[in-house]
């Protein structure tokens, strides 16, 4: 349905039980009430998620979290004060009005305030804070156009709200500030000199615990269905790359590849990251046999679209 006469409709929906995929700034969410343990388990099913990858909450307003879950360490509140709404997840505890199946068992919890009228407005009309991972099947491309939720998931979400393609193109920023020194656990739209002007050094550990925290920092994720490879110079056409998909960041490679997609013509790093996986979305279904990825500058946003690109690749390295 159309944001302007959806909403309603979609908060109904949420609140008796259903599934919701709606737009963010990030990408599209496909949304349950974290306060209803069945509901969720619907999430899970739907996107043929394993059960020990935990969900992000999803609020309407900043002060929705101290009511959720009461005070919080002073970290958390200066990032939540800053940069909500916005694209940062924050990890807090778990409180217990929210079914540990929300947070695959984890006594943490990971919530944002998303920055998007749509969103925020589904999730006030709710009433109840809104479970939401990425609206693809566990491990594929995220999707930041209803049309990709449609091709995705289809029939196993209730109601789809379209309100066009998002903005940031790229899953929210995950930290933890619980303590000590902050820790990215993800990188994502809000870049990595955004959170360190703010409240001074972080680490950055996507993904190298081991453990299964973050699984959308799994080695292997947000795959294209095509082989991808990434190289860290512009590649010119061979003869026989005709079959051969090309992602340039802001010039079209040399010779003839089978379909090429700039990300941003001006090498601006937070247009391309808008672009990123509408490019990938496209490339794969143009039926070519591989995509030639070229590698971005590591700043700003371009940490996470490597970080992207990355994963994409090394599913097609452990899968064969
Ligand atoms: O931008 C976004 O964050 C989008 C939109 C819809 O808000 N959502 C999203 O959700 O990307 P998802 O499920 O695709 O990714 C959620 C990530 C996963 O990597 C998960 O492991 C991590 O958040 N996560 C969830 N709860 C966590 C927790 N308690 N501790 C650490 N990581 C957690
Ligand atoms: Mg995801």
């Amino acid at each position: 349905m159309p944001a302007a006469t959806g909403v309603a409709e979609a908060a109904a929906v949420l609140r008796s039980g259903g599934l919701v995929a709606f737009p963010t700034e990030t990408v599209y969410g496909l949304g349950a009430n974290a306060l209803d343990a069945r509901a969720a388990a619907r999430i899970f099913e739907a996107k043929a998620r394993p059960s020990f990858d935990p969900l992000i909450t999803h609020l309407a307003d900043v002060t929705d979290l101290t009511a959720l879950v009461g005070a919080l360490p002073p970290t958390v509140a200066a990032l939540a004060e800053r940069f909500w709404p916005g694209p940062l997840t924050l990890i807090v505890d778990r409180p217990p009005t929210v079914p540990p199946i929300v947070t695959s068992g984890l006594d943490t919890m990971a919530v944002r305030v998303p920055d998007h009228p749509v969103a925020r407005e589904l999730i006030r009309q709710a009433g109840v804070p809104v479970a939401a991972p990425s609206a693809n099947r566990f491990g594929m491309l995220s999707p930041t156009r209803a049309e990709h939720v449609v091709a995705g998931l289809g029939d196993a979400v209730d109601l789809i709200v379209d309100g066009g393609p998002t903005r940031c193109g790229i899953e929210s920023t995950i930290v933890d500030a619980r303590g000590g020194q902050p820790v990215v656990l993800r990188l994502g739209s809000l870049p990595v000199e955004a959170l360190v002007e703010a409240i001074g050094p972080v680490s950055v550990r996507p993904g190298s615990s081991g453990q299964p925290v973050a699984p959308g920092t799994l080695a292997a994720h947000y795959a294209p269905r095509t082989p991808l490879r990434v190289v860290t110079a512009p590649v010119p056409a061979r003869p026989d790359d005709g079959t051969r998909g090309y992602l340039a960041l802001r010039d079209a490679p040399e010779g003839a590849y089978g379909a090429v997609e700039v990300l941003s013509p001006d090498g601006d790093l937070t247009g391309a990251a808008a672009r990123l996986f509408d490019a990938l979305h496209r490339l794969d279904a143009t039926g070519v046999t591989e995509i030639v990825a070229e590698r971005v500058p590591d700043t700003g946003l371009g940490r996470a679209i490597n970080d992207r690109l990355r994963r994409a690749a090394a599913t097609w390295q452990t899968s064969g």
